[in-house]
């Protein structure tokens, strides 16, 4: 059931947590897991729109930033025995998600409740709600 597991993350504190989760299930039979982070589309698409020459520095310097800090999961997912695959990909964060959950065939999602913005109010974050609702395979969420 846990064989492969797709690990979206925003490296929120909450998606760190979940991290933990997934690296506990090992014992549960989990082998291989596929780390992702989605670099949200509709905010470079802002980017673009109101700064002018600088944004191809800025988007430079996000996805430099995201691949140093998925690198340094990919090193402690193996450190912890998995097989690991990281993908950074350019989408809406709930579709990247669910699109990677088809192609790679995962047996379940570990995700965190919440993420960066993290709002006191709501049950759920605005990613992981609408992840929970469509996906097909199980998701555990971890809990903030
Ligand atoms: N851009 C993203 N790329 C990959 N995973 C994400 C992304 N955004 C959110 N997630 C996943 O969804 C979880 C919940 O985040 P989200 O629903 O965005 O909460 P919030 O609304 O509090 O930011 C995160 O802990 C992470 O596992
Ligand atoms: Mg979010």
């Amino acid at each position: 059931m846990f064989k492969k597991i797709l690990y979206p993350t925003d490296f929120s504190d909450v998606a760190k947590s979940a991290l933990d989760f997934v690296k506990q299930l090992k014992d549960a039979g989990a082998e291989e897991v596929v780390v992702l982070h989605i670099i949200d589309k509709s905010s470079l698409d802002a980017l673009a729109m109101y700064t002018s020459k600088d944004f191809l520095q800025i988007e430079k310097d996000w996805e430099a930033s995201a691949a140093s800090q998925m690198s340094s999961i990919e090193d402690e997912l193996k450190e912890a025995g998995f097989e690991v695959k990281v993908r950074i990909e350019k989408e809406i964060p709930f579709i990247g998600i669910l699109k990677v959950e088809e192609e790679e065939d995962v047996s379940a999602i570990v995700i965190g409740s919440h993420g960066v913005s993290n709002v006191q109010e709501m049950f759920l974050g605005s990613v992981s709600e609408k992840v929970i609702r469509k996906a097909k395979k199980p998701v555990l969420v971890v809990k903030r």
